[in-house]
């Protein structure tokens, strides 16, 4: 998808090819195309780019890869709106009221069905609550209810369950801190008890575990080092951390190493060392990177950037526009986020705004290596349910869900805005010790012109969504403020 960018000059004559194809090999469809309208469409979307790109093969894969391709073409041609209100450039806007309505409803007690997240309750919360906020909605109605709710799952020895009675887990753990912060809550978090859970999590290698005996892996680094700053724990690992016997005495040690060794051969980020790559797992590398250090030089100095840059870029569907989670595997809604967000941080790391240094290397302008346009043409034609229901989803022949919902619309805010990370900020507070890189963040809203190339309008711009803990902007301001001293 990288070579073929909607906002760039088309690689070849695209008339001369339509003259060139054979006219006699029983294939009616090139006489069939208005060439007109065709020339409207971004390259991407041509017939004759799609067709020259795809190749014989049959297998399995390529059978579910053009299903998913038939389902969408008319729906990001507009040929099929669904019923779906349209802006000037006939793309579908966001149904802001019924997809409100549809996470407010995420909220209220559950059908039966859901016994089986039974131990993702903080997430069912964070999604709704994320995906509102996202939406522009104001949260704290909600604050006291969540607290309630959530109190029975925070655990004596620190951290929050994923349901009534259970182990604290990395992941639910930060669904819930992530949700108490976008409502104005934490203040009901038992902070020391979470800073000896998460040092209860620290491996000798460097890691995480997600949970007492469970796996390590790259979801536990990012989600323990994400509360660890949001609360302003102590770095320094608890006297009774088992890493300590190993020798390590902070939750960094080791840490940017672990995380280098997830990089796999074709670029990507696996789970854990020797794992496939995927994209939510390079969301994951790239954040915790950009907890603990500036994007600039936490990046460069743990991975490949050249290689991950060229994995991430082959992950943009060519035919839907949308990103896929791994290497021919098909797209996905919420891989908007998992990916999306990737090249926001990715960007940041390649071009971090200085005062500075702006004659230097580092002042360049971010450079363009993603499509923002077909991401969200993706989003807006194939994601929104039709009908009063709203919600978003996966694709097209899913049905919508709060999960998809939340990361539809954090991907759109990847996509619509632009954000970058102030290089001559301080990376950590010489007072409380806390790591500061993250709050080093700022986003402002794309040009008209930028938007016109989009076929995007002002008014389905959704709220800045942070880079690095997927809740709004305003909400990390907030928390910054809230918690100024470690607890030690
Ligand atoms: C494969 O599912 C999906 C994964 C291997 C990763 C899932 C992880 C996340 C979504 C994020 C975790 C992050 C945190 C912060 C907890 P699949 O085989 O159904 O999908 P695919 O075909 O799209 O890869
Ligand atoms: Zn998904």
């Amino acid at each position: 998808m990288a070579a073929i960018n909607s906002n760039s000059e088309p690689l070849f004559n695209t008339a001369r090819v339509i003259e060139e194809l054979p006219s006699d090999d029983g294939d009616d469809d090139y006489e069939d195309i208005d060439v007109q309208a065709e020339e409207k469409l971004p390259l991407w979307l041509r017939t004759e780019i799609v067709d020259l790109l795809n190749d014989e093969l049959e297998t399995a894969t390529s059978e579910a890869q053009e299903e998913v391709y038939d389902m969408c073409r008319p729906l990001l041609l507009c040929t099929d709106t669904q019923k779906l209100s349209s802006n000037q450039s006939s793309l579908p806007t966001l149904s802001r009221d019924r997809h409100t309505e549809f996470l407010h409803a995420a909220l209220k007690p559950l059908p039966s069905g859901y016994v089986a997240m039974d131990a993702s309750r903080p997430w069912l919360f964070y999604w709704a609550i994320c995906g509102l906020t996202t939406l522009g909605q104001d949260v704290t109605q909600y604050r006291e209810r969540l607290q309630e709710t959530l109190r029975p799952l925070q655990n004596p020895s620190g951290g929050f369950g994923g349901g009534h009675g259970q182990y604290s887990h990395c992941a639910g753990n930060y669904a819930a801190v992530l949700a108490l912060a976008a409502t104005g809550g934490l203040d009901m978090v038992n902070r020391e008890a979470m800073w000896h859970f998460l040092g209860s999590m620290k491996q000798a290698d460097g890691g995480f575990r997600v949970a007492q005996g469970a796996e390590e892996d790259i979801r536990g680094a990012y989600c323990a080092m994400t509360a660890i700053t949001l609360l302003n724990l102590p770095l320094t690992l608890p006297p009774s951390a088992p890493a300590r016997q190993a020798g390590l005495e902070s939750f960094l040690d080791r840490l940017g190493e672990w995380i280098g060794r997830c990089q796999t051969y074709e670029g990507g980020i696996a789970a854990a060392p020797g794992s496939e790559a995927h994209g939510a797992y390079a969301f994951c590398a790239l954040a915790c990177l950009s907890i603990m250090d500036a994007p600039h030089i936490s990046v460069p100095q743990c991975l490949d950037v050249r290689a991950l840059l060229a994995w991430l870029a082959g992950i943009q569907t060519r035919t839907e526009g949308g990103f896929a989670g791994r290497a021919n595997k098909l797209v996905d809604a919420c891989y908007g986020h998992w990916v999306g967000s990737c090249w926001a941080l990715l960007e940041a790391a390649l071009a971090p705004a200085s005062a500075s240094a702006s004659a230097s290397a580092s002042a360049r302008p971010p450079p363009n290596l993603w499509d923002r346009g077909a991401l969200i043409r993706y989003l807006l034609c194939c994601c929104q349910q039709p009908g009063r229901r709203g919600g978003m989803r996966d694709k097209p022949s899913a049905h919508p869900d709060a999960y998809h919902t939340c990361y539809s619309l954090a991907g759109l805010s990847a996509a619509q805005h632009h954000y970058s990370y102030d290089a001559d900020a301080a990376v950590h507070d010489t007072v409380s010790g806390r790591l500061t890189a993250a709050f080093n963040w700022t986003a402002r809203r794309a040009t008209p012109a930028e938007r016109a190339v989009w076929c995007c309008d002002e008014m389905d711009d959704v709220a800045f969504v942070h880079p690095v803990f997927v809740i709004p902007m305003a909400a990390v301001a907030r928390v910054v403020q809230q918690f100024p001293h470690s607890i030690l």
